[in-house]
């Protein structure tokens, strides 16, 4: 098992990652407070790991919280779901709320926490890639809106991540691909020879094989602890992990919330920002191509749907979170390796690149 540590000071948090590392009781009773426990999980984990979670809570007084599947679940509506079970099953102040499942259920299982009596214990055991190597980790919780994505909610930061490789193998090969879009995000902002590394490995991961598979996780989660410890509200430096997601969000809004899986999007979010990040001089075509061979390699999309003007790019970006005071502020790279959020971008360069990226390249 490896251990990698959120530093925030007195709410560190450790995240572990190895092979059936939920499944060590001492180790998840280390981080329950109480007595009361609620697994916050959905219909497709529950079925395939509820009952083995509940049986190494032996020792607690467990109720689950079973919400349908989807994001377009994802709701103030269906959040409360979980604050009924909650209040009916008389759970108080120490309780811990357990998120058993992908990012959906993560986010909505922490906002839940952040909320419920003003903040209860809280711990993730993310059963996706995305959710492993992004989600669970950094304390962004929330639900979304019909006018915007992830629109309402909280920082909140979990008790511990455990983030199992096992649970990987019952994903779908779809779902498998969305997450390596976080991974490959990491490369690009981040760290050039783990992006190198990703191009050496694309099909040990999409094989699951365990030593890559654990190796990327703990290489994203590690970028991704660096930046939260040094920016855990997004004053700043935080931003750039939301590299490829302007575009992305937009795509996951107009498409309709589930239709295009949120990695799927940041997939093409990434190929856009990279277009865009090569119009200002900044890398070069030979950087874009390689790009888009990553994304292609990990069997993600790159083109944007044809269905969607500017105009209504500009409408959906405009209530992007990086907006402010109405500039619109994207992240782009100035190298591969290194991202920077600028705002001297102007309309009709994020044009042309939203058409280049519609067309074949
Ligand atoms: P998801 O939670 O919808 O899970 C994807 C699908 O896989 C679902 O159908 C789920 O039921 C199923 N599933 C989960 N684990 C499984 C397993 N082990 N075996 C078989 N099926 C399994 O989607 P996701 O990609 O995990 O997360 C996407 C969400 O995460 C979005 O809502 C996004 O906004 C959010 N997100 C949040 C952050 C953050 O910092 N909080 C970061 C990135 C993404
Ligand atoms: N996924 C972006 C962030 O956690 O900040």
């Amino acid at each position: 098992m490896d251990t990698l540590t959120v530093d925030l000071g007195d709410r560190s948090y450790p995240i572990y990652i190895g092979d059936k590392v939920f499944l060590d009781n001492g180790l998840l009773a280390k981080h329950i407070h109480g007595k009361q426990v609620m697994v916050v999980t959905n219909t497709t984990v529950a079925s395939l790991y509820l009952d083995d979670l509940t049986a190494v809570l032996a020792d607690f007084s467990v109720v689950s919280c079973v919400l349908p599947d989807g994001e377009q679940h994802k709701t103030l509506e269906v959040l409360n779901q979980v604050f009924d079970r909650l209040l009916e099953a008389k759970h108080n102040r120490t309780t811990t709320l357990i998120a058993l499942g992908g990012g959906v259920v993560g986010d909505m299982c922490g906002f839940a926490a952040a909320s419920y009596q003003r903040g209860v214990n809280f711990i993730q055991i993310p059963t996706t890639v995305l959710s492993q190597v992004d989600s669970s980790v950094g304390g962004k919780t929330g639900v979304n809106h019909v006018l915007g994505k992830n629109m309402i909610g909280a920082f909140y930061q979990p008790q511990a991540v455990f983030a199992d490789i096992s649970v990987l193998s019952s994903l779908p090969p779809r779902e498998l691909s969305a997450g390596i879009a976080e991974i490959i995000k990491y490369g690009l902002i981040q760290d050039e020879q783990f992006l190198l590394w990703l191009e050496s490995n694309m099909s040990a991961l999409l094989a699951l094989d365990p030593v890559a598979l654990t190796y990327a996780i703990k290489r994203s989660c590690e970028c991704k602890a660096e930046i939260v410890a040094q920016d855990e509200r997004e004053g700043g430096i935080r931003a750039i992990l939301n590299f490829g997601h302007t575009f992305g969000h937009a795509v996951e809004t107009d498409q309709g919330y589930g239709n295009w899986l949120h990695g799927e999007a940041v997939a093409v979010g990434i190929v856009v920002a990279s277009v865009l990040s090569e119009k200002l001089g900044w890398i070069s075509m030979a950087d874009v191509e390689r790009v888009v061979a990553i994304i292609e390699s990990a069997n993600l999309p790159v083109k944007l749907p044809q269905n969607m003007t500017p105009a209504r790019f500009l409408e959906l970006m405009s209530v992007d979170k990086k907006v402010i005071d109405g500039q619109l502020r994207l992240v782009l790279l100035k190298k591969l390796g290194e991202a920077v959020v600028t705002s001297e971008v102007d309309w009709k360069t994020v044009v042309q690149s939203i058409e280049f990226c519609q067309q074949q390249h």
